[in-house]
């Protein structure tokens, strides 16, 4: 699979994270512990095989202008879809989205957007190879959630249905496939 995809005309790119080309000092997406996070404990978080980063720049600046990160999780049958709970399996393989960001002053722009259909189609090239019924992702809890909620749903992603975890949203691989399959047609 290639490590970059240009995703507009913009000359945006999204590429995997590189500690030497990627410039994290000035980014900040106005919720402290995900800046904290991309400065502080990415590389030991990849190092340590917990996650893998894909970071937005536009041209040949460095900085960085928005991020996520996938990881591998199960969740339980019996938490989720009807579907899941009738595939006889008590976890479901799922792919984890730990964090999408925005620098603050590219929000609103469309960037968040781009960032969760690359991760979308990313994550399709990899339940190619690997069993993975769904991208899963906990939208945080402050007092933009609502915003953030909407944010998913727009995109697709609905709750599971599982009470012990209510910021949880997912969408099914099928479900993705089946978008992107709409709109080559
Ligand atoms: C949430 C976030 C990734 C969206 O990225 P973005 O580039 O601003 O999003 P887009 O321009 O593609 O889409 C805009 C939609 O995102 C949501 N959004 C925009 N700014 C937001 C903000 N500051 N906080 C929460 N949601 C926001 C809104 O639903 C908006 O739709 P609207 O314009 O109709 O109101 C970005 O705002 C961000 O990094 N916020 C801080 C970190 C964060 O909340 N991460 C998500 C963790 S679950």
């Amino acid at each position: 699979m290639p490590a970059e995809t240009s995703t507009d005309a913009a000359a945006l790119t999204i590429a995997k994270f590189d500690k030497a080309l990627h410039d994290r000092s000035a980014f900040s997406c106005g919720f402290g512990p995900i800046d904290n996070f991309l400065k502080s404990s990415l590389s030991d978080q990849i190092r340590n095989g917990m996650v893998a980063a894909w970071i937005a720049t536009a041209g040949e600046d460095p900085a960085v202008l928005g991020f996520y990160t996938l990881g591998a999780m199960v969740v339980r049958a019996d938490l989720g879809p009807k579907k899941w709970q009738s595939a006889g399996v008590p976890d479901i393989p799922v792919i984890y989205i730990r964090a999408v960001a925005v620098r603050e002053d590219m929000q609103g722009k469309g960037l968040g957007t781009a960032l969760v259909v690359d991760a979308m189609r990313r994550c399709l090239g990899i339940a190619d190879q690997m069993g993975a019924a769904a991208i899963v992702l906990d939208v945080l809890k402050d007092e933009h959630f609502e915003r953030r909620w909407y944010f998913y749903e727009d995109l697709g992603f609905k709750p599971p249905g599982d009470a012990q975890n209510p910021e949880r949203v997912f969408i099914s691989l099928a479900n993705v496939r089946a978008t992107f399959e709409h709109h080559r047609e």
